[in-house]
């Protein structure tokens, strides 16, 4: 049950993680995109600033479920006499996953930071270049954590 609880958590962080992304990347940026850039880099500032901290929680309940649940199994498998091998689905998972986490570091905590100073001056050039950047690197997180989703559900 608690094993089952650690899951739901971690995949429903996930859902709000991957989702987001996907509607931020393929939906609301494409729309946002008709609009000049006074009107649209404050907009999506507002959104992206909910969104990341949306993210921020995602990222600390998938890494301690991830590792309660690696935590458990390998007590389990110790307790039963065994040696704990990690399945490498879930090695795979936890490696790209903490590169996902360093990703996401560096879009709110650099280039988000440097798209609010650009919004708060009305450099709207400069807004357009850190906004870009963050699509580039939202991409990148997003096709990894697909990767993650494919191999984890088709090694299974
Ligand atoms: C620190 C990073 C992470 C760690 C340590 C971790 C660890 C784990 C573990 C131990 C499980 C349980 C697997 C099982 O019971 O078979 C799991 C499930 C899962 N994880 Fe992660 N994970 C991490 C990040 C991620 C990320 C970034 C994604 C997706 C983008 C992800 C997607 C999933 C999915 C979809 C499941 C459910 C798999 C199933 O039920 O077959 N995880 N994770």
């Amino acid at each position: 049950m608690l094993y089952a609880t650690l899951k739901l958590l971690h995949v429903l962080s996930i859902v709000v993680w991957v989702g987001g992304m996907v509607f931020a990347h393929f939906f609301l940026r494409p729309a946002a995109m008709q609009l000049p850039p006074p009107q649209r880099l404050p907009l999506m500032h507002g959104v992206l600033r909910r969104f990341f901290a949306a993210v921020v929680v995602a990222v600390l309940v998938v890494f301690i479920t991830g590792g309660a649940m690696i935590g458990r199994a390998a007590r389990e498998s110790v307790q039963a006499g065994l040696s704990f091998n990690m399945p490498l689905d879930w090695s795979i998972m936890a490696v790209l996953g903490v590169a996902m986490m360093a990703v996401f570091g560096h879009i709110r905590f650099s280039l988000f930071r440097r798209l609010g100073r650009a919004v708060d001056a009305q450099d709207w050039a400069a807004g357009a270049a850190e906004l870009a950047r963050i699509r580039t690197w939202v991409g990148v997180n997003l096709a990894t954590g697909v990767v993650i989703i494919v191999v984890t559900l088709l090694m299974a």
